[in-house]
Parts: structure tokens; sequence; C-alpha cells
């Protein structure tokens, strides 16, 4: 009987597929579509300390194969989701993964203990949102990365996984694990533009919106096989994945799970029918466990 659980640091996942931040909302409105506790885990919209209304519209534009967004972390802020989302999700029986996003170390730390102290399962750390105005993206540096991580572990006892962005270099990934990271996420969007060429101006009002879906695939691809060569910890592979033959991609190039983001919008069962398709290529390969193909990509090939 092939075991289709995957370990990350002490917790273990029933399947390698998670529902992506922002694109599942607190997993509700699947529900009505599948039983969304099937899936491995579930991760919320960006939380904040406070509540944030997000940018203006335009959000969402459309490009070939992928999809620009540039919502800007709306969302209700981790009191309100503790007492309002949270025991929701605990009931359909989610593993749920809390993705916390601030604008300094000391802000990830509000957000991080008050979560430490939930029912949550995971805190994944957004370091890596590239759609706040005035806002760098921390994760891209290996010294601001790290003194984030070091400020969120210190007060959360909890699993902690850290999102990078796909501009993150090695340095950056090393510095997190060192600081006690869990896991690393990658990739969060690139960050991509858009010109209205009526107005001559850009389609967002923040100027640069976040790339994702299909089109991002083999650059994400590219980043995940890297990582998973660079550090021990688990990496979780994001980015444009559609298709159960996407994440086996993931999975032999070194990721321990995979999330999906963009395709949920494409087609609500995307996620299911991953799982779905995952076990079926299971038992075709015989396979007892991931492991046996997992990071298969990298035998006899100099990084
Ligand atoms: C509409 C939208 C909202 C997103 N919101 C968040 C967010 O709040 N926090 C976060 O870490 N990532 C967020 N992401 C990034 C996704 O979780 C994922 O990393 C990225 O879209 C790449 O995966 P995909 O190509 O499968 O969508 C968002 C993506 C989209 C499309």
């Amino acid at each position: 009987m092939a075991d289709r659980s995957i370990r990350i640091g002490g917790l273990t996942l029933k399947n390698p597929i998670i529902a992506a931040s922002g694109c599942f909302g607190f997993g509700e409105e699947y529900n009505e579509f599948y039983d969304v506790a099937r899936l491995g885990g579930v991760c919320t919209k960006g939380l904040t300390r406070r509540p944030r209304e997000g940018n203006p519209p335009p959000r969402v534009f459309e490009t070939p194969c992928g999809l620009l967004n540039s919502i800007g972390l709306q969302n209700p802020g981790v009191d309100a989701f503790i007492r309002e989302e949270l025991p929701m999700m605990k009931e359909m029986g989610l593993v749920v993964i809390a993705n916390v996003w601030a604008e300094c170390a000391e802000e990830y730390g509000e957000a991080v203990e008050i979560l430490s102290r939930s029912a949550v399962d995971v805190i994944e750390i957004n370091i890596s949102c590239p759609n706040v105005p005035g806002q760098v993206i921390v994760g891209a540096q290996a010294q601001q990365a790290a003194e984030v991580v070091r400020r969120c572990r210190s007060l959360c006892d909890k699993p902690l996984w850290v999102k990078l962005p796909p501009t993150a270099q090695i340095d950056a990934a090393q510095a997190v694990e060192e600081q006690g990271a869990d896991a690393i996420c990658a990739v969060n969007t690139f960050r991509g533009l858009a010109i209205d060429i009526e107005t001559g101006r850009p389609i967002f009002a923040n100027t640069f919106a976040g790339l994702s879906g299909p089109a991002i695939r083999p650059l994400a691809l590219q980043v995940v096989y890297q990582l998973a060569a660079a550090v021990e910890i688990p990496v979780i592979g994001i980015g444009g994945i559609t298709s159960w033959q996407d994440a086996v991609e993931f999975i032999m190039a070194g990721a321990h799970a995979v999330q999906i983001g963009t395709a949920n919008f494409i087609d609500p069962l995307a996620s299911m029918k991953i799982v779905e398709g995952l076990q079926q290529f299971m038992e075709d390969r015989r396979l007892h466990s991931w492991e046996e193909i997992r990071g298969c990509a990298h035998e006899g090939s100099p990084l």
C-alpha cells in the first residue's frame, strides 16, 4: 500500500497538495465543490496584524498563460481571522496554514505571536509580496530575511514556513534555514507590468503587479531545483502548477510538497484533480512513498 503522506518538520500531511495563499479564500467556497479536507492543507489569504482594505481596482489582469494581480493583501487582520474564519476551517477538518505579511520584523513578530497561540497548524511567513506600495521585498535579501525569521522563531512554537520571492538567492534561503525555519516555500509571484495603450499608463494603480500561472512554471521549477539542492529543510514548490504531471515535475526537482494557486481560478476542482492524479501515478509506478522519486532530477547532475 502506497504511503501518500509527507512529513515536513514535525508535521504529517495526508498528501503533498496544498492550496496556495490568496487563491483559495479560507476554503469555504471550494468546499461546495468537493471535500477540501482531502487536500494536504490550505493556506489562508495573507494575514496582517490589523485589517487591510487592499489596493484600488483593477486588481487582476489576464496575460498569455498567466495572471497579473495586485490585491494588496486585503484581509480581516489576525484577530478577526482567529475569531471568525479559523473555527470554520478547523470544523471542516483542514490543516490550516496561516500566511502572514507585515511591514517590519517587529510587526511580523506581533502577528506570529498571536497566531502561535491559536489553533492554526502552521505559520507561513510571506516575505515576498510584490504588491504593497512603497514596500521592498525583504525576502530577496539574506540579512533582512534572517532578521524576520529570527524574530518570528523566537515567538512561535508552531511549524514555521518561509515563503520566498522568485528573486531570492541561495544565501537568503540558507539564512532562513539557519534561523530555524521548518520549510521554504518558493515561489511567490514574479513582479510584472501591463500598460494600457489607450491611456499610456500602467493598468495597475501600484504600477507593478505579481505574475502567476503556467507562464511562470519553468522559472519556478528552476528556483525549486536550485533551492532543494542548497538547503536541508523541505522545499515546498509553487508556481504555475495546473496538473498532476506538473506536480510530479516539482517533486522530481526536489520539492516535498507543492502549492496550487491560479489553477484554482481556472478550474475549482483543479487541486482535487491533482490529488487524484498523483494517487493514480503512485499506483501505476508502484511507488511506496514520494521519497522514491523526490529530487531524482538531480542525480548525477552538477548544480
Ligand atoms: C490573486 C492572488 C492573490 C495572492 N495572494 C497571496 C497572499 O496573500 N500571500 C502570499 O504569500 N501569496 C499570495 N499569492 C501568491 C500565490 O500564493 C502563489 O505563490 C503564486 O500565485 C504562484 O503560484 P501559482 O502560479 O500556482 O498561482 C497570490 C496569488 C494570486 C494569483
